[in-house]
C-alpha cells in the first residue's frame, strides 16, 4: 500500500496518547467515522504496542502508525504490533535506517535545515516538522522548503482547529498531525462520540469546501463548490457517498482543478473547483 500517499488524502493524523487497549476499538472508530482512519498511537504510555494491536485487529483497513519511538527497540515492537508507519519527534538514524531495513515507513522530526539534510542523507523525502507551532510556524516551514523543494512536511504540535486549515493549504504538507480529536479528557471520560464530532469537524476544516453557485448545466442542475485540495475532497467526500466522474477530472500542472461528482440516490450532480 501506498502509505504516504495514503495519509496525504486523508490529510490529518491524530495523535494518541491512551493508556487504556481495551478502549483502543471504540477510539478506532470514532475516528474511522469522522472520516480520519489514522491514528499515529504514541509511545508514551506502556501499554502503546497493545492499542496498534486492538486497532489494527479491529480495523485493519486503517492506518495505524506508531509516535514518539525513540529507539529501535520501540520501532521493533511497534511494527510486530501491526504499525505501518513510524513517528518519532526527533531524527534518530538509527531508528530511520532500522525501518527503511524493514521497508516500513518513517516519518522523524525535523525542527531546522540541519535536520532535514541529516533526512535527506537518509533517504528520506517526508518529515515531521516538530514542534510545528513552537519551532516558527508555518511561515518556518515554508523558508525551510525552500532551499529543498524536493521535501514535504507533516507539521504537528500546537495544531487546532484555528490553524489546521493554513497548514493542510500548503502544498508541501502531505498531512497535519495532532492531537486535538483526542484530548485526554475524552479518553478519561470515554466520550468517543466528542471524538467523533471533532474528527468531522477537522476534516471539514481542513476541506474547506464553500458553494460558488447553483446553475444549468447541459440540462440539469449542478451546485459548483470550491475547495482547497481536491484529491483530498474526493477521498472524504466519496466516503460520504458522492461518486465522482473520474473522466470528468481536470488537471492543471499535475493538479486537480476541477471535478464532477453525483448522487444517484438524490439526483444531485456537484462539481468541485480549486480554490
Ligand atoms: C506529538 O507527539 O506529535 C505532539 O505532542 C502533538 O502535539 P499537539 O499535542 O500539540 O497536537
Amino acid at each position: 500500500m501506498d502509505i504516504y500517499g495514503e495519509i496525504e488524502k486523508i490529510g490529518i493524523v491524530p495523535v494518541v496518547v491512551m493508556d487504556e487497549p481495551d478502549d483502543a476499538a471504540q477510539l478506532a472508530k470514532a475516528l474511522s467515522d469522522g472520516g480520519v482512519p489514522c491514528a499515529e498511537v504514541t509511545f508514551r504510555t506502556p501499554r502503546a504496542a497493545e492499542v496498534i494491536k486492538k486497532m489494527t485487529e479491529a480495523y485493519p483497513e486503517m492506518l495505524v502508525g506508531a509516535g514518539t519511538v525513540l529507539n529501535v527497540e520501540q520501532a521493533k515492537k511497534a511494527i510486530a504490533a501491526g504499525a505501518t508507519f513510524i513517528v518519532s519527534p526527533g531524527l534518530n538514524p538509527e531508528v530511520v535506517t532500522y525501518c527503511k531495513e524493514q521497508n516500513v515507513v518513517v516519518i522523524p522530526g525535523c525542527a531546522n535545515p540541519t535536520n532535514v539534510e541529516e533526512a535527506m542523507r537518509l533517504g528520506l523525502d517526508v518529515v515531521k516538522f516538530f514542534p510545528a507551532e513552537q519551532a516558527g510556524g508555518l511561515s518556518m516551514m515554508k523558508a525551510m522548503s525552500a532551499p529543498y523543494p524536493g521535501i514535504r512536511f507533516m507539521p504537528t504540535g500546537g495544531i487546532s482547529e484555528k490553524n489546521l486549515f493554513d497548514y493542510a493549504s500548503y502544498n508541501k504538507v502531505v498531512a497535519c498531525g495532532g492531537s486535538f480529536m483526542v484530548k485526554k479528557d475524552f479518553l478519561e471520560k470515554k466520550d468517543f462520540f466528542q471524538v467523533m464530532e471533532l474528527t468531522k469537524k477537522a476534516v471539514d476544516i481542513m476541506l474547506n469546501v464553500k458553494l460558488v453557485e447553483i446553475k444549468k448545466f447541459d440540462g440539469e442542475n449542478r451546485i459548483v463548490m470550491s475547495a482547497n485540495n481536491l484529491k483530498r475532497v474526493m477521498y472524504h467526500w466519496a466516503k460520504r457517498g458522492l461518486e465522482f466522474d473520474v473522466d470528468s477530472i481536470v488537471y492543471q500542472k499535475d493538479q486537480i482543478q476541477s471535478v464532477v461528482g453525483y448522487t444517484l440516490e438524490h439526483d444531485v450532480t456537484i462539481q468541485f473547483i480549486a480554490q
